[in-house]
């Protein structure tokens, strides 16, 4: 059994404090389940003296200025922003390894195919470890440390074991990860090796590794740094500030989420209505949420509970980042949806691998998860929701090289082989460019060559 943290996880700081979303009820310090004392709900961090101290052109120069400074809170492109974030002790540096800063780029290929000319992706899987989950973590990991826990542990279907393990590592913290047995890919699990974590694969699925996790935090002194942990969020807030920094503070017409345990999609949207309400921006973007067909509870939950209750579901699909039918944070989405007039949408198997090759052509790429986006957007414009002058941002939550397995697949044709996708996989036909073995000849080289060109002579 671990040794017990020297200090208690409270933090009385006047700066922040706890709300449970359900009750309202406000507090200085936050049980090991991160949940409401009085009615168990999820907690939310809040800064009631904000809105009356803030100076929102002050705050923008501030953060730009910053871009100026090697000092390595300001080379964070979260803690860049730490005036929407919870305030360390003095004595307590973050534990950062520059996570943030990552791209928008531009997408004219998907944009063409999607029919929305204004399109561009958030790319976080360009973080240290390749996913969105390394600007949470810079958050909770520092205060588990600062709380002085030796332990942090999380379920995970791969990204969030990969940084919490990394942000461990960095920070002198011992890590422990539960992930579904056979249903994570290799490259987020070897990540978790690498970075010293002691990796328990379980006989169950996500969910069920979650609830272990609830039910281990009240028995050892082990810190959980799931997205429950409500300062993940606050560092995942930020990617919504630094997208409308590189906007300068336009706010896009859509903003289109993956949405797996939908911690993500709370945090994006929390970040959006603060910058709101603090005048950072005038209006609000409408944030969509898109979930595979095989794990689709959100989606349930708004059609058929019109978002009043959670509608659980068996998760099952490739894109396994998502594989999650119990999401934690269900009410927090709700809530955003609501507040910015953002739908819920779901996509199929073969929708998900056409959009992920079309962003991979664009020379970009991302992680199956990721890719609901593009599928999602293009149901979206169909039914009319995106119209095509608008301004759409996709947020590629994981990098490309985090599950080569589906891509080999995909190009090799294997990807639905067996399965009931089959016959519908035809379609990805043309998108297949799968490796080919050849005698290492020039004449059979330059016949390869010509035979491409001859079979694509549009392409550009
Ligand atoms: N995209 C990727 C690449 C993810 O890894 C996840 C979640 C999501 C989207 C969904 O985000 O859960 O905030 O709605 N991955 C978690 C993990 C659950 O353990 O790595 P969410």
């Amino acid at each position: 059994m671990p040794a017990s943290p020297t200090a208690t996880p409270e933090v009385c700081q006047s700066e922040y404090r706890f709300r449970c979303i359900n009750c309202g009820d406000l507090s200085d310090g936050a049980g090991q389940d991160f949940r409401c004392a009085k009615c168990s709900d999820l907690l939310e961090i809040v800064y009631p003296k904000l809105r009356e101290t803030a100076n929102p052109a002050q705050l923008k120069s501030q953060w730009k200025q910053r871009h100026l400074s090697s000092t390595a809170v300001d080379l964070s492109g979260v803690w860049r922003f730490r005036e929407l974030l919870p305030t360390l002790a003095s004595n307590f540096e973050p534990i950062t390894l520059r996570e943030g800063n990552t791209p928008l780029y531009k997408l004219p290929q998907c944009a063409r195919i999607a029919g929305v000319p204004h399109l561009f992706a958030k790319h976080q899987g360009m973080n240290p470890t390749g996913s969105f989950k390394d600007t949470g973590m810079t958050v909770a990991a520092s205060f588990a440390r600062q709380a002085g826990f030796r332990w942090v542990a999380c379920a995970s279907t791969g990204n969030t074991s990969a940084s919490m393990a990394a942000y461990a590592a960095r920070g002198g913290l011992r890590s422990l990860v539960l992930v579904p047995e056979g249903k994570i890919s290799w490259s987020k699990l070897s990540q978790a090796l690498d970075y010293g974590a002691v990796t328990c694969q379980l006989r169950t699925d996500f969910d069920g590794c979650l609830k272990l996790l609830q039910e281990l935090v009240r028995k050892a002194p082990v810190y959980q740094l799931n997205s429950i942990n409500p300062f993940r969020l606050e560092g995942q807030k930020t990617l919504a500030l630094e997208l409308l920094e590189q906007l300068d503070w336009q706010p896009p017409d859509h903003i289109i989420v993956p949405g797996g345990n939908l911690g993500n999609s709370s945090a994006i949207g929390k970040a959006l209505l603060e910058a709101r309400d603090l005048g950072l921006i005038s209006h609000l973007p409408k944030l969509s949420v898109i979930q595979a067909e095989g794990a689709n509870a959100l989606v349930r939950t708004m059609r058929e509970a019109l978002g009043k209750k959670l509608v659980s579901v068996e998760a099952q699909t490739r894109a396994t980042a998502i594989r999650i039918g119990n999401p934690a944070s269900w009410k927090k989405a709700v809530h955003v949806l609501e507040a910015t007039g953002g739908v819920v949408e779901q996509v199929s198997e073969i929708e998900i691998a056409q959009a992920k090759a079309e962003i991979g052509a664009e020379g970009i790429g991302c992680e199956p998860a990721s890719a609901v986006t593009l599928a999602g957007l293009k149901k979206l414009t169909k039914q009319g929701f995106v119209q095509p002058k608008e301004s759409v941002i996709l947020v590629l939550t994981g990098n490309v090289l985090k599950d080569p397995d589906y891509i080999m697949e995909f190009h090799r044709g294997d990807l639905f082989q067996g399965t009931q996708h089959e016959k519908d996989a035809a379609v990805l036909q043309t998108l297949r460019r799968p490796p080919i073995v050849l005698n290492a000849t020039l004449d059979v080289v330059i016949k390869t060559l010509e035979q491409a060109e001859k079979s694509d002579p549009t392409h550009t």
